[in-house]
């Protein structure tokens, strides 16, 4: 079937935190997600001018959320949120959505790309390896109270 990229809009944030709970729940990378956390994450971080869905027969099949952020070099796309339904990975569909993201980034004048990405994952490699990624040097520390 045909697979669409649209813009997201706000309603498509339940399916948005569905697939980053399959993604990095327990289901997947093994964080302590819950659908409530990630309904909340979506949500903050959702910009629909930068956002898109990938959609085959009507439903939703991926998602990349992404919003403008400015770093040292001017305004890049931050990309807190790429995710392909589990039975849907390795068709290109996370592809697709990524070069849609780029290029109406592009298009609106930002600089460059950015993200998290986590070497537990197969995408850690993908993304270095099929759009130019690389460690920018920075590590993200956290800690909880
Ligand atoms: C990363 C992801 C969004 C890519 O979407 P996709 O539609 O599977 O990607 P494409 O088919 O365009 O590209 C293939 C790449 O996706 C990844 N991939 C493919 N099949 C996969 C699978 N069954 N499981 C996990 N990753 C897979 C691999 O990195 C693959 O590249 P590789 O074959 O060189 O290792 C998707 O696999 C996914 O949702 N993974 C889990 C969530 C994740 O890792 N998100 C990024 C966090 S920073």
């Amino acid at each position: 079937m045909e697979i669409k990229i649209e813009p997201m809009s706000q309603s498509d944030l339940e399916k948005s935190a569905e697939l980053t709970l399959e993604a990095f729940g327990k289901q997947g990378l093994g964080e302590p997600w819950t659908l409530d956390t990630a309904r909340k994450h979506e949500l903050e971080v959702f910009n629909t001018k930068y956002s898109y869905k990938a959609t085959e027969g009507g439903k939703t099949v991926g998602v990349i959320v992404a919003l403008p952020v400015t770093y040292e070099l001017g305004t890049e796309l931050f990309i807190d949120t790429i995710a392909v339904a589990k039975d849907k990975r390795g068709r290109g569909i996370g592809k697709i959505l990524w070069e849609k993201a780029a290029e109406n980034a592009k298009q609106k004048g930002l600089v460059g790309v950015r993200l998290l990405g986590n070497p537990k994952l197969r995408s850690f490699k993908w993304y270095q390896k099929e759009f130019g990624m690389h460690p920018s040097g920075w590590v993200e520390l956290t800690n909880h109270f």
